[in-house]
């Protein structure tokens, strides 16, 4: 495979977007636009890839360098040549790939095939091209004898040409010599007063050079200009990884009504309910279970956990065989150990738990180690957070039962195969093996209901009730 550069054209306003975020920083199923168009051309082997900057810069100016392109301002937008000509296209060399920003369902195959296809023919210039159903505003592929002649835009275009349905997709493959020859004959008379790069064409016919037009599927020429296009381009990439996790036997209930980002990973299988996100470097284990309604975001999850409808797991690791939820929050760094069980309305954060270890309902349960084999009871709060705004650790043992309605007033520590009462409110450390009771003890008045209503005898008064 030769060496190729890309040329990414995002300069402009995307006016129809209506929205204050430039348009390639829309995101598109959980990256924004242009990283997708990058990330594609440097899968595909690109050395180089210039990125041509005008409307939002300076927002997009750092996603861009993060994923190493190197950005080019335009500070004008006078149309698509000009924008190739900001990229400085004459410090470049060999083959250069044009490419749109806001065109983010390309993938790194189709840029291969692109700059292979070049390769192959005899073409100075490869255009993409694409046949539509609704040509509408794309650009027509004109062809003389069946030889590419021109493009013409859709605002020149007469009556005729707008019967054409092969559109130029805004994509091109061209040696930079050819490139820097013919950049600086575009001229801009036409219906837009714009430079335009489709003018390339025509040149190179002119100089009596093969124009090639290369046919690509309809997502390469689908561009994103209004928020409608965008939820279509974030659909079919959902649907690309629903159908890309099924062909490796994960089972989903309703694909169209599932949202699994690019990166994640899920095992044979296993089985996701509709309404499920599971998103960023998430992975799922094999022969799991993801009811209705979770979120799961960059999260380990091992072979065979249930996650009940409703929960919500963040930057956390769950281990083997084990059940949370419904509606369980795991906040970041959790970490459960094997055959654990979270049960409903149970908050974790920062909070690692062992193995066989449960918290069954109700209980807020931070910045706390847990051993294995314990079991909280229902309503059971580590007091993490104290008055100094400062977070303390609770550290219970191995064995611990903890009676249900208890609090822990970090920082404090609980040894192994203790026992804490029902609601009591441990300040002080327990020792192992030991039995903690921190409530107020029981009492019981006889005959309560027989007395005049309300009143306390004069003896319980003095007691202080
Ligand atoms: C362009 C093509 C058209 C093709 C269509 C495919 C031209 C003249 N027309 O039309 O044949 O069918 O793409 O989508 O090239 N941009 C800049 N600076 C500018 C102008 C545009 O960076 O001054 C960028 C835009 O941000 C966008 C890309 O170039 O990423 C295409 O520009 P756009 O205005 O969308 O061109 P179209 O009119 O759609
Ligand atoms: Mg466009």
């Amino acid at each position: 495979m030769s060496e190729f550069s890309t040329i990414i054209l995002a300069a402009g306003k995307g006016t129809r977007m209506n929205s204050p975020l430039p348009k390639v920083l829309h995101p598109v199923a959980g990256w924004p636009m242009i990283r997708r168009v990058i990330e594609g051309a440097k899968q595909a082997g690109s050395k180089e890839n210039r990125v041509v900057l005008g409307f939002g810069e300076q927002l997009v100016r750092p996603v861009v360098e993060g994923l190493g392109g190197v950005c080019f301002r335009q500070q004008n937008q006078w149309g698509t040549a000009d924008a190739v000509r900001a990229a400085q296209p004459e410090s470049l060399e060999g083959l250069v790939v044009i490419l749109n920003g806001d065109h983010p369902l390309i993938e790194a195959a189709d840029i291969q095939g692109f700059v292979e296809s070049f390769l192959k023919g005899s073409a100075a210039l490869a255009v993409v091209s694409c046949e539509l159903k609704k040509p509408a505003h794309y650009g027509r592929i004109v062809r003389h004898k069946d030889r590419v002649q021109a493009i013409v835009e859709a605002k020149d275009a007469s009556h005729e040409t707008l019967k054409i349905r092969e559109v130029n997709t805004g994509l091109y493959v061209v040696r930079a010599e050819l490139l820097n020859e013919l950049l600086p004959q575009i001229q801009s008379h036409n219906a837009q007063n714009e430079f335009y790069l489709t003018d390339l064409v025509s040149l190179a016919v002119q100089k009596g050079l093969e124009v090639e037009a290369i046919k690509a599927r309809p997502e390469v020429a689908f561009g994103v200009n209004s928020q409608s296009e965008l939820a279509k381009a974030t659909q079919k990439v959902f649907r690309r990884k629903a159908e890309a996790l099924m062909a490796e036997g994960v089972i989903l209930i309703d694909p169209s009504q599932t949202y699994i980002e690019d990166q994640v990973e899920v095992g044979s299988g296993s089985v996701i309910y509709p309404g499920a996100f599971i998103l960023g470097q998430s992975r799922i284990g094999r022969f799991c279970v993801l009811e209705p309604n979770v979120f799961v975001q960059s999260t380990e999850i091992a072979d065979s956990v249930r996650v009940k409808a409703g929960s919500y797991l963040e930057d956390s690791k769950v281990g083997e065989s084990s059940q949370l939820g419904p509606y369980a929050h795991l906040r970041p760094q959790s970490e459960l150990g094997k055959q654990t069980k979270i049960g409903n309305f149970v908050e974790l954060k920062k909070t690692k738990m062992g193995d066989r270890s449960q918290a069954s309902h109700l209980a807020y349960l931070g910045d706390s180690e847990i051993g294995e084999d314990t079991n909280i009871g229902c309503g059971v709060i580590t007091c993490n957070y104290a008055v100094d705004k400062k977070k303390y650790k609770t550290k219970i043992g191995r064995g611990v039962f903890v009676g249900s309605d208890s609090q822990f007033i970090a920082p404090v520590e609980i040894g192994d195969g203790a026992v804490i009462g029902s609601g009591s409110t441990i300040t002080k450390d327990v020792p192992a093996g030991a039995l903690a009771v921190a409530r107020g003890r029981q009492r019981n008045i006889e005959d309560y209901k027989s007395r005049p209503s309300g009143a306390s005898t004069s003896a319980e008064k003095k007691k202080g009730d």
